[in-house]
């Protein structure tokens, strides 16, 4: 394959805290194509999907900053067109990979990527480039925080936002154990569609009793570990109305609030506590032996047709702010994913 001396990318060139403005200042850039370093592999890219980590990065508001401008996008998908030296080339050369980096470098919103070895996971031939291009971030993240519900034995768990995409691995590992599911949407049309897919209780954060409903079904159910993607006034709302000997695990910030709202009687009296998910520390805290239990674990959930990221839309890569706009209107509807072929 001969491979171009120029390809295309998504750039961002400066942090803007406001999202509108950080969309319309991203610019379709012409970039020079580079050979893989020694242990290096180019990907060309076919998939990659937007997630609230790249909305967050481009306000600045992330905990990765990255040298400006640079090529956007966290994960992605797509087959290995060019190996370093130091690799076995037969091993690599035309495999489907999915790929994550949140290293200070261009990302995967591009139609080439280059990636380190430990950037890339190689998928079934089966699994399509769509699924694939979802598969690093929220599959493995559900699957850190579910081990966290295991190891407490919780009969039941608490799930916020719970439209989202971890949310859907979450709902699905659940069902593989028979561990009830709380879960909690800002929107009725969202608590509709859960509700289709046969999540028996689910609660509305807007309604006027929402606090006492949770304190009634966390009880009920002896939910004692909850999955906080929100933060803010919900995290404290949480702790507040759970049984005592609970954890709430936070792994978002989608309210971009502080943690507040938590009750010092609770805090005394519940032995109760917060802490805190990241999955890049999950995978280098757990090693290589768990990642691939994790990964096959996983991907057989999703060929055989226990679970699937939900994609609302593909868009071609050149109309990336007409796919942003339809993400962030309906990020329970799914994920948009930009395609590079
Ligand atoms: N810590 C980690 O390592 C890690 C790894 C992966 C993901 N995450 C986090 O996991 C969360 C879910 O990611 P995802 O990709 O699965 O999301 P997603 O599929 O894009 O969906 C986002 C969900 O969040 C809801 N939401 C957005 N803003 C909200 C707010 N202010 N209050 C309540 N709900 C809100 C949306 O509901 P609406 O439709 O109502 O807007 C939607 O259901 C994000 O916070 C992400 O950053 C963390």
């Amino acid at each position: 394959m001969t491979l171009p001396k120029t390809y295309k990318a998504i750039e961002l060139p400066a942090y803007n805290q406001n999202t509108l403005r950080a969309l319309l200042s991203l610019k379709l850039v012409e970039k020079s194509l580079q050979e893989p370093g020694p242990l290096e592999l180019l990907i060309k890219m076919e998939a990659a999907p937007c997630n609230p980590s790249d909305i967050a990065f481009m306000q600045g508001g992330y905990n990765v900053q990255k040298t400006l401008p640079t090529v956007l996008g966290f994960e992605g998908a797509g087959t290995v067109v060019a190996c370093g030296n130091e690799l076995d080339d037969a091993a690599w050369m035309g495999k489907r990979v999915s790929c994550f980096t949140q290293k200070d470098k261009d990302g995967t919103w591009a139609e080439y990527f280059m990636a380190g070895l430990h950037e890339v996971i190689p998928v079934a031939a089966e699994m399509t480039a769509e699924q694939a291009s979802a598969f690093f971030i929220n599959p493995f993240t559900a699957f850190g925080l579910f081990e966290i519900a295991l190891q407490r034995e919780s009969e039941a768990i608490i799930i916020n936002a719970a439209g989202s995409r971890v949310a859907e691995f979450l709902f699905a590992l659940a069902r593989q154990k028979n561990i009830e599911i709380i879960a909690i949407v800002r929107k009725a049309q969202t608590a509709a569609t859960l509700k289709e897919k046969g999540i028996r209780e689910i609660l509305v954060s807007s309604d006027a009793n929402f606090a006492a409903k949770l304190k009634e079904t966390a009880h009920r159910l002896k939910a004692t570990t909850a999955f906080d993607a929100i933060a803010g006034e919900m995290t404290g709302t949480l702790f507040n109305n759970m049984p005592p000997d609970s954890e709430i695990v936070v792994y978002g910030g989608l309210s971009g609030q502080a943690i507040g709202a938590i009750s010092p009687l609770a805090l005394i009296f519940k032995n109760s506590m917060i802490s805190g998910f990241n999955l890049n520390d999950w995978i280098l805290y757990n090693g290589q032996e768990d990642f691939e239990i994790a990964r096959t674990s996983l991907q057989n959930m999703i060929l055989q047709g226990e679970v699937r990221t939900s994609i609302q839309s593909v868009v071609p890569f050149t109309n990336f702010a007409e796919g942003l706009r339809t993400y962030l209107g309906n990020m329970s509807g799914g994920k948009v994913l930009f395609q590079f072929d």
